[in-house]
């Protein structure tokens, strides 16, 4: 799916990572992170970022949201909205860019907003990972 999101998409989305945002565990970095995914089937996906004392054991929310979906039987998707950061937004991890792309639309839009006030960065699935290693370079 690509680009055509409406405005009230876009901001219901936003709206949903900042409350995802809430139920982030992140004692270790104080950082909180909160993804929605709306699916293809209209369902809003979402997750946040859950840490470990075993730090390599944490996930993104981006990952957890994604993970959610596929779980509950939603492979497609429409578009992302993350929330993270307090005045500049955060953008999804290299980690999370790879699985992005593994089920993803390299048009699908992203929304990356901050926590607080602050700006929007509009981008896509693509732009965020070009040339993304996947289904189509042969991998068995
Ligand atoms: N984090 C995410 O949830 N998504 C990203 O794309 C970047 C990083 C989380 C992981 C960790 O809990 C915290 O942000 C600081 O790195």
């Amino acid at each position: 799916m690509n680009g055509l999101i409406s405005k009230e998409t876009s901001t219901a989305l936003i709206a949903a990572a900042h409350m995802a945002a809430k139920e982030a565990y992140c004692p270790y970095s104080n950082y909180p992170v909160g993804a929605a995914l709306l699916g293809l089937d209209g369902v809003i996906y979402s997750g946040c970022n859950v840490e470990n004392a075993s730090y390599g054991l944490s996930i993104c929310a981006e990952r957890a949201a994604i993970f959610n979906a596929v779980g509950a039987g939603c492979q497609q998707f429409v578009a992302l909205a993350l929330a993270a950061g307090q005045d500049q937004p955060g953008t999804p991890c290299g980690a999370c860019r790879q699985v992005l792309a593994e089920f993803c639309d390299q048009e699908m839009p992203v929304y990356c907003a901050c926590l607080q006030r602050g700006p929007v960065i509009t981008t896509t699935v693509g732009e965020l990972l070009p040339l993304a290693f996947g289904l189509r370079n042969g991998v068995q």
